[in-house]
């Protein structure tokens, strides 16, 4: 089986992610306000932000501990970083800073956190197991630890639909392991359980949730946006699809996605694995 090992480049220089960041973030806006309801961050408090991006977790996490808190967004892309820095300078959020560097390894100060959260951004790690173990450290004793990651492909049609289109035009990716670092890495809720534990966390608590993605625009701006980002851009890059193929995926991913097409827009039902542990 194939191992993946060429996330740190993959983010470095995800352009992509910075380029449709609002559609990004309107999609996944139902993601961060969970997130949010389930950390239960409190003004004053410190909190660091894992694998941030271009920060909209960190600022919305700003915005909750208010003037006397503050957060740290950490990050691998320099790429989503600048941007995660011009769009907090723009909302006059000071009490924000950003660290560039692999959570993994990354020297974080001891225990100066209360909390540690993350939007879909944990599933990366070479080893997860060390990765967690480094990300222990910064938190205060009894600090707590909330992060959401997608449950399986299976269960999130915003991932299978493009993904089997690709496949259907481009054919299959060389096989992968399941936990291999990427986006659906931690699926299995007994292997973060694990990892957790073996990492020295406590309290480790997980479970799935049901959700419904916002993504903003017509089913076929939809499909053009879920084609050049995740799963289809991936096997679009791995096998040399042309532009030509590009446009039938998306057509194709365009007639799947009507199916979630409703008065209020398109809907996209996802399971995520909601995860909670303490130091
Ligand atoms: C799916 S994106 C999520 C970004 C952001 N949390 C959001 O919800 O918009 C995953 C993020 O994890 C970051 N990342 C991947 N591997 C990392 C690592 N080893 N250390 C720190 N960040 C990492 C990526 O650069 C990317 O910003």
């Amino acid at each position: 089986m194939a191992v993946n090992t060429d996330e740190p480049e993959y983010w470095r220089s995800a352009q992509q992610w910075v380029d449709y960041q609002d559609l990004l973030d309107l999609l996944l806006q139902p993601v961060l306000d969970r997130l949010l309801v389930e950390a239960e961050l409190q003004p004053g408090q410190r909190v660091l932000d894992i694998g941030c991006g271009t920060g909209a977790s960190t600022m919305a996490a700003a915005r909750q501990v208010g003037e006397t808190g503050h957060v740290t967004g950490a990050d691998i892309s320099g790429l989503m970083l600048d941007h995660a820095r011009k769009r907090t300078a723009q909302a006059g959020l000071d009490r924000i800073n950003y660290i560039e560097g692999d959570a993994q390894t990354h020297g974080f100060a001891e225990a100066g956190y209360d909390h540690v959260i993350s939007r879909f951004g944990v599933m990366f790690f070479a080893d997860p197991v060390a990765a967690f173990r480094n990300i222990l450290k910064p938190l205060k004793p009894g600090g707590q630890m909330v992060f959401l990651a997608w449950s399986g492909p299976a269960q999130n049609p915003w991932f299978a639909i493009p993904a089997q289109a690709a496949m259907d035009v481009l054919g299959k990716p060389e096989p992968s392991d399941p936990r291999a670092p990427g986006p659906m890495a931690f699926q299995e809720r007994d292997y973060v359980d694990s990892i957790l534990n073996n990492a020295g966390w406590h309290a480790v608590e997980i479970s799935e949730i049901a959700l419904e993605l916002t993504p903003k625009g017509s089913v076929a701006d939809i499909a053009a946006f879920a084609t050049r980002l995740g799963p289809a851009s991936r096997i679009i890059k791995d096998k040399g699809g042309t532009e030509a193929d590009t446009k039938r995926i998306e057509e194709t991913v365009a007639e799947n996605m009507a199916a979630f097409d409703t008065e209020k827009g398109v809907r996209v039902p996802a399971m995520l694995n909601l995860v909670r542990a303490r130091r």
